[in-house]
């Protein structure tokens, strides 16, 4: 199977550059199955119903989110009509949606979609290992799921990478997001599980991590909010990883960093 995953999409930058390239993307490489984190798609804050059909129409069979998930209000109710919208799964017991999702794909394939957030230099929430590894033990990789994709939404990539090895050879990918910076260290583990500390962001990068630079750089001098955060308006770069499985395994064989279109653009290699 041909897995993308793509980071953080930001702001309508980060929407249009979804929908304009993402079709041509899934059909010149054949990717089987599309997840994107959409927590900062809509105006950097959080995803609305509009914002987040966009992503789906656009070829994202599941989107998950972060620490923004209910920036916008409405997300509380229409989670629950959506099972293709993922929260984390360790956020208190009781909160709207779900965090983990077993979805069949339109092309029959078997996929585990599990979101979570870290805990380390974020907010606190339950463990994330043990919440991960419950959802990933109700339907094992290479017996009821072809495929498994964990999105681990944190800040430091030292919790990623030890989720990473966690679930060596019980997951096809364990991918970063959160701090919107792709970071090169993809990789094959031994036990066949490709993971990245972060996919990156979808969104403009002449930015500070998608937002217009004026107000962070404000608040870095001064210490005080002047003003709101607005995502930066250029050209976005499509940032995430691609990973390519065993069909019979569902273990990673092949990733690939991606990062298409705006100003961080690079050729995607072979793949
Ligand atoms: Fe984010
Ligand atoms: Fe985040």
């Amino acid at each position: 199977m041909r897995l993308l995953f793509l980071g953080d999409v930001v702001g309508r930058s980060g929407r249009e550059a979804v929908a304009e390239r993402l079709p041509g993307i899934v059909e010149q490489y054949g990717f089987d199955f599309v997840v994107i984190n959409g927590e900062n798609a809509s105006h950097g804050r959080g995803l609305t119903e509009a914002h987040y059909q966009n992503l789906r129409d656009a070829g994202a069979d599941v989107v998950t989110l972060g620490d923004h998930a209910f920036d916008q209000r409405d997300t509380l109710s229409f989670i629950e009509r959506e099972p293709n919208l993922l929260r984390p799964i360790n956020m208190p017991p009781g909160t709207p949606g779900r965090g983990a999702m077993f979805v069949e794909s339109r092309k029959g394939h078997r996929v585990l979609v599990v979101n979570a957030l870290g805990r380390v230099f974020m907010g606190p929430v339950d463990d994330p290992f043990r919440a991960v590894e419950a959802a990933i033990a109700a339907c094992p990789l290479g017996e009821q799921a072809d495929a498994i994709i964990v999105d681990f939404h944190t800040e430091a990539t030292s919790e990623i990478q030890g989720m990473g090895h966690f679930l060596d050879g019980r997951a096809s990918l364990v991918v970063g997001t959160h701090t919107h910076i792709p970071t090169s260290d993809h990789r094959i583990l031994r036990g066949g599980t490709a993971l990245m500390a972060d996919a990156g962001m979808c969104g403009d990068f002449d930015s500070v991590i998608g937002v217009d630079t004026e107000e962070p750089i404000n608040r870095f001098l001064t210490g005080i909010a002047n003003g709101r955060f607005s995502p930066a308006e250029g050209e976005a770069t499509l940032c995430g990883v691609a990973v390519e499985t065993d069909t019979r395994s569902g273990l990673a064989i092949k990733v690939l960093p991606v990062r298409i279109g705006g100003s961080l653009s690079q050729a995607l290699p072979e793949f």
